[in-house]
């Protein structure tokens, strides 16, 4: 038997609840739903799925809003539901990775709550970061932090203090400075680790400890790139002794229980820090997700990852679309990729995607991904090549983004689109019945798994060849080794397993690139021509294949 833990290689695919199947008809999703969706997954090939928050809370982030943490919000159903839902997917053979928000809760968690009624000083407050203002009577916020969402990151209560919160006002940050906050959360993950989850996806990881003295922040840093250490707010040393005491709570559990963190470090050294062998077992590899559809960048984001992840000991993630971010085959098919791939979202009066050229690239560069070592995350639809939604009217915007920037920045609702699984009916299949709670593009219809099932090329079937190809060669656990190329647009390495080489080919430029003749192909994000990868195609060979 294998004793290398499920998670290093594991391909885990993101399911964000309220988008992906709606049991009930109210056109939002829910955990039946999904529950009776699990066998798309089977046949996807994955090894685990990620579910989005589906907490009691008042949904003013969508679910990142907790209220409480050890209940189902009704509108996705009852902790019933969810033990179905894990019963099924384990018998399935499906792993099942929770979210957990240890950053903030919702303004109508109980502690809250009791905070804003016990007044100043209280110990309720001390749950919170509440601090007085600034100015002659305390009217400025206490620094300069600001949400991110848009606006301060204070707000002031009638009785004159203000609490911190990095996003949405409803969306109080717990001061974990305070031993009852590390005690309740831990006792959270009990909760869930006894109910059977597998692991665990940190929200916000990188926030939870700030500077001492909260000093205002040079805010001209970008959090996404910049060191963020040097930001008060985030990465800062203290949060590590937090994720040791996380990781001695799940090795008490059998079964390779696994934390996944969600923390936008800047610097790999930096993100790696987070996965010491006594910290966390994996984070979000962003810097890849940001990576331009460049060769030489791809190369040197790939290169850096690995090298960062290897220096601790630990295995690299790899990640193209989330619930945050601009699909990647929208992204990839505009020409200004860089500003929107983050939290802007894309709106009818911007530069509209290519979406032929999006969705070719898109193929491509999750051919490349699935081949990398190490593990990949999927985002639901994504095995479909549905693209953000970019012409969503003003009135239908819900991403509490689009209100707090003042209609500056749309948000993510684009990728947040609820699934079609059928090419007709009033939710393309989303539901039995009724409007989805955001519309669906047109172009939905056609790309539904019952449009794509059996269709040679399909990208349903595509996702399916790399990832049955992917387990039978173990590329998760391979080693990388890059080969040169004439051709500087050209990404070429091999990866070797103990099932043998696998060589990677991806035509990143506008030129397509030659292999010798007869080539094995193992599967091709597109056909080739003859021996020839035509532009923006990945390709798996078999054996160690030489450029010609
Ligand atoms: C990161 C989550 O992915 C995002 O959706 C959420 O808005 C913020 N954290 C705040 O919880």
């Amino acid at each position: 038997m294998s004793t290398t833990p499920w998670w290093r290689d594991a391909v885990i695919y993101q399911v964000y609840p309220r988008s992906w199947a709606d049991g009930d008809g109210d056109g939002v999703g829910d955990l039946p739903g999904i529950t009776s969706r699990l066998e798309h997954l089977v046949s996807l090939g994955i090894d685990a799925l990620w579910l989005s928050p589906f907490y009691t809370s008042p949904q003013n982030d969508a679910g990142y809003d907790v209220a409480d943490y050890r209940d189902v919000d009704p509108l996705f159903g009852t902790l019933e539901d969810f033990d179905a839902l894990v019963e099924r997917a384990h018998a399935l053979g499906l792993r099942v990775v929770v979210d957990v928000v240890p950053n903030h809760s919702s303004s109508e968690h109980p502690w809250f709550q009791a905070a804003l009624a016990a007044g100043p000083g209280s110990p309720e407050r001390a749950r919170y970061v509440f601090r007085e203002g600034r100015g002659t009577d305390g009217e400025l916020p206490p620094n300069n932090w600001t949400s991110n969402f848009g606006g301060p990151a204070w707000s002031r209560l009638a009785d004159g203090s203000w609490y911190l919160h990095l996003f949405d006002v409803t969306q109080p940050d717990f001061d974990w400075t305070n031993p009852e906050v590390r005690a309740e959360l831990e006792s959270v993950l009990r909760f869930w680790l006894d109910r059977g989850v597998d692991g665990f996806r940190i929200d916000v990881a990188h926030g939870l400890v700030k500077a001492e003295g909260l000093p205002d922040a040079d805010l001209t840093l970008d959090p996404h790139r910049d060191p963020t250490g040097l930001l008060p707010m985030w990465d800062q040393p203290g949060v590590h002794e937090i994720y040791r005491d996380w990781r001695r709570l799940t090795d008490t559990y059998a079964d390779d229980r696994m934390l996944c963190g969600e923390a936008w470090v800047g610097p790999p050294e930096a993100l790696a820090r987070y996965v010491r062998p006594d910290e966390l077992h994996q984070t979000f590899n962003f810097s890849f997700l940001l990576t331009p559809w460049d060769a030489a960048a791809l190369r040197a984001s790939i290169t850096t990852s690995l090298a960062s992840a290897a220096d601790v000991g630990a295995p690299q993630t790899w990640v193209l679309s989330n619930h945050d971010v601009v699909r990647h085959a929208t992204r990839l098919g505009r020409a200004d990729a860089s500003r929107t791939v983050v939290t802007e979202g894309i709106g009818p009066d911007d530069e509209q995607p290519d979406a032929e050229l999006g969705l070719r690239r898109a193929r491509a560069a999750t051919a490349l991904m699935l081949a990398l070592p190490g593990s990949a995350y999927l985002y639901q639809g994504e095995e479909l090549g549905l693209p953000d939604a970019t012409e969503l009217p003003e009135d239908v915007l819900q991403d509490p983004t689009w209100e707090r920037s003042g209609h500056a920045r749309r948000g993510r609702d684009g990728c947040r689109v609820p699934v079609p699984w059928a090419p007709a009916g009033s939710s393309l299949g989303f539901g039995p019945k009724g409007d989805p709670w955001l519309p669906q593009p047109e172009a939905y219809a056609r790309l539904s798994p019952a449009s794509q099932d059996g269709v040679e090329g399909s990208t349903l079937e595509l996702y399916r060849s790399l990832l049955r190809a992917r387990r039978a060669r173990s590329l998760g656990l391979g080693r990388l080794r890059w080969v040169e190329h004439q051709d500087p647009d050209v990404l070429w390495f091999v990866v070797s397993t103990d099932a043998g080489d696998t060589t990677v080919v991806t035509a990143v430029g506008a030129s397509p690139v030659t292999l010798p003749a007869d080539p094995a192909v193992v599967v091709s994000s597109e056909p080739l021509t003859g021996s020839t990868v035509p532009a923006g195609v990945t390709v798996w060979l078999d054996g160690a294949v030489a450029p010609i």
